[in-house]
């Protein structure tokens, strides 16, 4: 392999500009290998746009937030947005990608991203393009991985915001509710919430009961603890309720977005306990910012290998994390189902032990 193309789709997270650091230096002193950046995810397939990345265009990216080549979450060539006579609509661009990753002479393509930049990768797959992923969402939803990039780092603004907040529900007496992202999945809230001592974890995964929650943070009033930290996974949904909240649906397109239940729980709670509560969304702030180093070594370790894979000529790959190992594994066996938390994960008994509301 002489030429590879490198991109990053989907939501951004710390950690990309890691993997594509590690890819561009690889893949330039290990193999020889010419590697273009292609511009804002797959839509620099459909329109084209794309640069060389030498090796020194990479010194100094690692500890960078967001990425060097932009991303794009709306942009599937499958469905691609177009304005046609002022109105929205999506049209089947794949051809574009096609085109252009031959009359760029690429001979492979690295996908940086999650569970949608491996639907569509797969689907190029399909249609004959020689694609490896690497693994990358703060939601660590990603099947086949025991862990994506991004994650870590995710949680540890999570908890620091949840340890600020500790100090002034505890000076003001409040109940103070924390909305973290995590799509349908509860990983950011669970590990972040145990990280910050959260009183009342909330995850999409155990649907919870407002009464419950309430009755276990009067108790604690009861017991001295005038304060209260819930901490509340943005898809959490109510016990045999029948809503989600949902900022906006785009019609005949792929992305639901969520956030917002924090308002209504918080709202239930005061009203509910009489307790003077308050809400933050943390929402975006938890993919900016710099990777930790958790993140950046396990970014580079993926950017890496998947260099390797490239070179093998191995597609349809991407390199998962099992254990401390890194397993090549198939694109498509990941996107058979989203990883949401098991409800005999070993976590879930350590906040119940430890004396964590969880809704239930
Ligand atoms: O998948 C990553 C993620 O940050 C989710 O946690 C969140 O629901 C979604 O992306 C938000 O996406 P957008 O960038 O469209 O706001």
């Amino acid at each position: 392999i002489h030429r590879v193309g490198v991109l990053s789709a989907g939501g951004d997270c710390p950690g990309i500009n890691a993997v594509i650091h590690a890819v561009v230096k690889k893949a330039i002193l290990d193999y020889q290998m010419e590697v273009y950046g292609i511009f804002d995810g797959f839509a620099g397939l459909v329109e084209g746009r794309w640069r060389t990345l030498q090796y020194n265009d990479v010194s100094g990216i690692m500890p960078l937030g967001g990425t060097i080549l932009g991303t794009s979450n709306k942009a599937n060539p499958f469905k691609y947005p177009c304005t046609e006579y002022g109105k929205l609509c999506f049209k089947d661009l794949s051809q574009e990608v096609i085109d252009n990753y031959h009359s760029m002479g690429l001979q492979a393509l690295i996908a940086i991203g999650g569970d949608g930049t491996f639907h569509i990768s797969n689907c190029f797959i399909k249609k004959g393009l020689s694609i490896v992923g690497v693994p990358k969402t703060i939601d660590n939803d990603l099947s086949e991985t025991d862990f994506t990039f991004g994650f870590d780092s995710a949680v540890w603004v999570a908890t620091d915001a949840i340890d600020r907040l500790h100090t002034t529900a505890q000076a003001h007496h409040r109940v103070m509710v924390v909305e973290v992202m995590g799509r349908y999945a509860g990983w950011i809230a669970l590990h972040s919430g145990i990280a910050g001592g959260g009183d009342v974890i909330l995850i999409p995964e155990i649907h919870y009961n407002i009464d419950n929650v309430c009755t276990f943070i009067r108790k604690r009033i009861a017991a001295g603890k005038k304060f209260s930290i819930v901490v509340v996974a943005e898809g959490s949904k109510p016990q045999g309720g029948d809503y989600t909240i949902l900022r906006k649906i785009e019609e005949s397109h792929d992305q639901i977005r969520l956030g917002g239940i924090g308002h209504v729980i918080g709202e239930q709670i005061e009203e509910k306990t009489g307790i003077e509560t308050r809400v933050v969304i943390l929402g975006h702030l938890l993919r900016g910012g710099s990777p930790t180093p958790y993140d950046r070594v396990l970014a580079s370790r993926f950017g890496a290998a998947a260099v390797d894979l490239v070179a093998q000529e191995q597609f349809g790959l991407f390199p998962a994390l099992r254990g401390n190992e890194i397993m090549p594994t198939p694109i498509k066996k990941a996107i058979e189902k989203l990883k949401i938390i098991p409800l005999n994960h070993s976590l879930l008994q350590v906040a119940r032990s430890t004396g964590t509301c969880l809704g239930e």
